[in-house]
């Protein structure tokens, strides 16, 4: 074997690990990177390949970890060196007057108390020993005494440093556990579970359950796969690392490399603990991750030591959760839906039920597969969620609640509108309407069409397409170029002036950016994010249409399932001729991106707090079209914020660094070019 001590490649393996190291922090927690995906590619299979040459100079924290270790036969047990506690919860704003009250009599202390208040993650509690700054062992909560050593798996998680980053001034302490919370965004739980379905696996309820079951793998390898992510919060047993407060803590945490949440609020009083909880419970559902409620703890750390710890909990901190989102109800009747691409969706009516402020009335049942697999029955009393935008779903079936009374579902083989055959594909979870004219198909297309993000026609309503869809007016979507108002007119609830308003209104949308239009073409799987990238690459619909699966494929964001769905297509002649009638009728396509000129042409843009005019997806969208990059962390670096209602501590992250910050009137004018 080939001896690696002491030369070249021990100096350069040395190099690539500290390089690899930076470039990830820089990336997944400063979301602010300095080298393309490519770049850190290239210094990746660089270290892979001296460390497959060099066997000894692999290291357990080398970022070559992070793509999962071979299976392990079962989990070790971790006895935590301090127990890992549960928290107390309270529901009401009574209940925190009387934690804090009950604070200050057992401290005897008659001045305020000041806390810090955290969102309450819903996600899996871990946590993470670093000795001499390497991490060496990760476990999962379990008991709270004892868990299981889940360190392959948690080294695949890119948000967890590997190693610690320190200062010179700083240096590292040589023992630390740091606790936190694992956790599956919600945007990327809905890709998992939609990937799920397609391979006909079953799905996971929530993002919660997702987490915990990407973690608990025995074969690290899998979880390399699951979108995990983790924001730390505490730390346990720590002899060399003492701070005077928890929010200390928290930033002296930062500072060697974890991830915090962003919305903490850190030296607050009582009714600032009480308005915040108020503010979180309205942005909530604007955060890329659940959250179940918000932790309040006792910021003064001798304080926290005095008040010590009940049986099972800390009395320095409580949980203040959110309305419950989970209710139980009955399953009226079970009824399918068809939709844009034919697929044959079941959904679940059920007798309406007050499920966190929301009536809920219809649940999605997702395919056959799931109604199996849950055993869904007409007439079943179920255990339904709903969780931030997403549709309601049923959790489970409450099997003591059936009487015999109840119905089998069985899905049908023919389109519930059309009445042609419905058929299910190798390899598909979802039946399908094989009738592309078919009503129910035409009409969701044309309503996506018409929608927000795609040709935006107000005044287009799913009333409206129906009606136009089922006299015949609409075929197609290029159809509705050809309507005027002497038919309008003609249709049932349309006066003057809606005639008016909504001829204007597609007169109006027949001028249209080119990533917008490929976007309401509806492609299977290409949504604005994938519309943009084509859009920037090909810069005409001529251009991506006539462009090679091999060429579509190769685009970062693009690969093999989505260029095929593209190829397909554009190779259907309905396609090319609905796209050229459309046209023929005088829509004009403009070009996208201005490689120069944009309002945040190369800025690094973050946002916080509500906006009211537009979501903030649609923001980021926005921002990316002229030319921006959205972080999520405040930085020297960050050129803007754009701060909505219910800031948080961004803003005052941004005043401090003197980072230019722009409200929400500000920044459309922005975006609008004034
Ligand atoms: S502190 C002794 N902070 O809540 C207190 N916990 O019911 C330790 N959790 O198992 C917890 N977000 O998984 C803390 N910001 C946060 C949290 C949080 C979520 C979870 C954690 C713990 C459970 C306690």
């Amino acid at each position: 074997m080939r001896n690696a001590l002491n030369s070249g490649p021990v100096i350069r393996a040395d190099e690539l690990r500290k390089m690899l190291h930076r470039h990830n922090y820089r990336y997944y927690i400063l979301d602010d990177p300095e080298v393309s995906d490519a770049e850190y590619d290239q210094l990746m299979r660089e270290l892979i390949a001296l460390e497959t040459a060099y066997p000894e100079l692999r290291r357990p924290d080398s970022p070559t970890q992070r793509v999962g270790a071979p299976p392990l036969e079962k989990f070790e047990t971790v006895i935590h060196s301090i127990p890992m506690l549960s928290l107390d919860n309270a529901f009401d704003a009574s209940e925190i007057i009387e934690f804090d009250a009950r604070i200050r009599r057992f401290l005897s202390i008659s001045g305020r108390i000041r806390y810090t208040a955290e969102p309450k993650l819903d996600g899996i509690a871990v946590e993470l020993v670093y000795e001499k700054g390497k991490l060496t062992v990760a476990s999962t909560r379990g008991d709270g005494i004892r868990g299981e050593q889940v360190t392959p798996n948690v080294k695949t998680i890119r948000s967890v440093p590997l190693v610690l980053s320190a200062t010179e001034k700083t240096g590292f302490p040589s023992y630390l556990e740091v606790r936190g919370e694992v956790f599956i965004e919600k945007e990327k739980f809905k890709k998992l579970n939609e990937g799920r379905i397609k391979k006909g696996l079953p799905i996971f309820a929530n993002p919660r359950n997702a987490a915990a079951g990407s973690l608990r793998q025995l074969d690290s390898r899998i979880t390399a796969e699951r979108p995990l992510d983790m924001f730390c919060y505490g730390i346990g047993n720590a002899p060399e690392f003492r701070f005077q407060s928890h929010w200390d803590a928290l930033i002296g945490l930062q500072g060697f490399g974890f991830k915090i949440n962003p919305h903490i609020r850190s030296g607050i009083e009582l009714e600032e603990v009480l308005s915040f909880y108020i503010e979180l419970g309205r942005v909530r559902h604007e955060l890329p991750y659940e959250i179940d409620g918000m932790v309040v703890k006792v910021d003064n750390l001798e304080f926290q030591d005095r008040l010590g710890v009940k049986s099972r909990s800390p009395r320095w901190a409580i949980a203040y959760k959110f309305e419950a989102v989970q209710g139980t109800t009955r399953v009226r009747e079970i009824d399918v839906q068809v939709g844009r691409t034919g697929a044959l969706t079941p959904v679940a009516h059920l007798e309406p039920v007050n499920i966190g402020g929301v009536t809920v009335s219809r649940a999605t049942l997702h395919n056959e597969d799931e109604i199996l697999k849950k055993d869904i029955r007409i007439g079943d009393t179920v255990l339904v969620q709903r969780a931030g935008d997403v549709i309601p779903e049923i959790v489970k079936v409450i099997e003591s609640g059936r009487t015999g009374e109840e119905r089998i579902f069985s899905m049908p083989d023919s389109c519930p509108v059309c009445r042609s055959p419905a058929i299910r594909f190798e390899g598909e979870a979802a039946r399908r309407c094989s009738n592309v004219s078919c009503p129910a198909q035409v009409k969701a297309t044309v309503r996506h069409f018409a929608s927000k993000g795609a040709f935006d026609i107000d005044g287009l309503g799913d009333k409206l397409v129906g009606q136009l869809v089922d006299n015949g007016h609409v075929r197609s979507y290029a159809d509705l170029f050809r309507l005027n108002s002497e038919l309008l007119k003609k249709l049932e609830r349309m006066g003057g002036k809606s005639v008016e308003n909504l001829v204007k209104a597609i007169e109006k949308s027949r001028t249209i950016e080119l990533s917008r239009f490929i976007y309401a073409l509806g492609i299977r799987h290409v949504g604005e994010n994938v519309a943009g990238i084509l859009s920037k690459r090909f810069r005409s619909i001529a251009g991506v249409s006539r462009a090679s699966l091999e060429e579509l494929s190769g685009i970062e964001g693009v690969g093999p399932t989505i260029a095929a769905s593209i190829r397909a297509f554009f190779d259907n002649p309905k396609n090319r001729e609905a796209i050229e009638s459309m046209i023929t009728t005088g829509v004009i396509i403009t070009a996208t991106h201005e490689i120069n000129g944009g309002a945040f042409d190369g800025k690094t843009v973050v946002l916080t707090g509500v906006l009211e005019r537009m979501t903030r997806s649609r923001a980021k969208i926005a921002i990316e079209k002229e030319g921006g990059k959205v972080g999520s962390v405040v930085t020297r670096r960050t050129d803007y914020l754009i701060a909505g209602d219910a800031p948080g501590s961004k803003l005052d992250r941004a005043r401090e660094l003197g980072v230019p910050i722009l409200n929400e009137t500000e920044f459309i004018k922005r975006l609008e070019g004034a």
